[in-house]
């Protein structure tokens, strides 16, 4: 039987300021799940919090932009806007950004990483959601879980995993794609996903075709669909392990760096991608940093087995230390660049007004 994942999330409000998804905004979204799985329109499903991001994770049998499945989510994201409204939170339905709902949830706001999967007798799998952050913060680790043998020992020790990968890669400028095989095409892959606000890692998959898809990412950009700034694209990732797949320690793994990404503070800064476990998933120093939650399941006739808060663990106390050092280091440049994002990367934030308002003032210069 085929199952589809569908991890799909909207910044629908949250208090005080950016910070924490309240909890009768949650208890409201998942409600809707609940009446949804009676009803048998999804198979099971689990809701959390990332930051100020509300995470509706899905199974079903409906297939990848499914449009009952995407419509029920905005549905259930247009009621907990209306408690998050009745309550007065922040940025109440900050994400969803078109009046009505119409045949695809893609483009209107929320964010969505989808796999359509032939369960194998036991099949694991992590999903990671990130707040204060935009979708190619995914690239370095999704790079390293698939395509780097110094992170991942299954590609040199596991002759199933020797094929390699194929990465599907986007330009959100230009809305094209283009596929990538590891290891044959690494150098052109890294050329492309060093930049990581442009070209985001859509998907990855196995070129074993018993397998198929490994990870899905979701890649919209809020400020390319609204033209101006709301908030950042949080992303979410799903990533399958063990296998003929990296194992879950290889997955995990390509986050121990607490890696530089943009969107902290007004989407505007850039700062250490700390990984951290639920209890902790809500950004306060300066509006984080940036941070990442990963939960772990089984699944089993679309029946999930789980979470595992993977990330609560000591063996990442010394990344998110590391992290805060970082912070601390990049919070003393202040408005200065590499903290503060490159000009054309502040586009669409309120930076250009400010600009604006110098532009009489601006005389010719020897
Ligand atoms: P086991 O031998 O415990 O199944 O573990 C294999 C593995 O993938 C460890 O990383
Ligand atoms: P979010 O994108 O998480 O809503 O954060 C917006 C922001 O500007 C925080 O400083
Ligand atoms: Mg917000
Ligand atoms: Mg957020």
């Amino acid at each position: 039987m085929k199952i589809t994942i569908s991890m799909i999330k909207a910044d629908i409000g949250s208090y005080p300021g950016h910070v924490k998804v309240h909890e009768d905004v949650m208890k409201v979204c998942e409600e809707s799940l609940k009446e949804a799985k009676n009803d048998g329109l999804i198979i099971d499903y689990r809701i959390f919090n990332a930051g100020d991001d509300t995470e509706l994770l899905m199974t079903h049998t409906h297939g990848i932009d499914a449009e009952v499945i995407h419509k029920f989510s905005w549905d259930t994201f247009i009621k907990g806007t209306e408690k998050a409204k009745e309550l007065g939170l922040y940025g109440a339905g900050q994400d969803l950004l078109a009046d009505a709902f119409s045949g695809n949830i893609k483009g209107m706001g929320p964010g969505v990483a989808e796999m359509e999967i032939e369960e194998r007798p036991a099949e694991s799998f992590i999903v990671f959601a990130a707040d204060k952050t935009e979708p190619g913060a995914f690239n370095y680790p999704v790079f390293k879980i698939f395509a780097d043998p110094f992170n991942t020992a299954g590609l040199v020790i596991d002759p199933k995993m020797h094929a390699g990968f194929k990465f599907t890669v986007l330009d959100v400028f230009e809305h094209k794609k283009v596929t990538l095989n590891t290891p044959e095409e690494m150098y052109e892959l890294l050329a492309l996903i060093g930049t990581t606000g442009r070209y985001p890692i859509k998907h990855v998959e196995s070129k074993n075709p018993d397998i198929g898809i490994a990870a899905a990412i979701s890649t919209e950009k809020l400020a390319l669909i609204a033209g101006r700034y709301v908030g950042k694209d949080d992303p979410v990732c799903v990533v399958r392990c063990q296998s003929g797949l990296p194992a879950v320690g290889e997955v995990l793994e390509g986050f121990s760096l607490g890696h530089l990404v943009a969107g902290w503070m007004r989407g505007s800064h850039r700062g250490p991608l700390m990984p951290v476990p639920l209890k902790y998933s809500q950004c306060t120093r300066f509006d984080g940093p940036p941070r990442v939650i990963s939960l772990g399941f089984n699944i089993k006739n679309g029946k999930l087995v789980g979470p595992r808060d993977l990330f609560d663990d000591p063996a990442f106390d010394y990344t998110r230390q590391k992290a805060m050092e970082i912070t601390d280091y990049m919070r003393r440049h202040g408005p200065f660049e590499p903290q503060r994002l490159s000009a054309d990367e502040m586009e669409y934030t309120t930076l250009p007004g400010v600009l604006e308002k110098l532009k009489s003032r601006m005389e010719k210069a020897e």
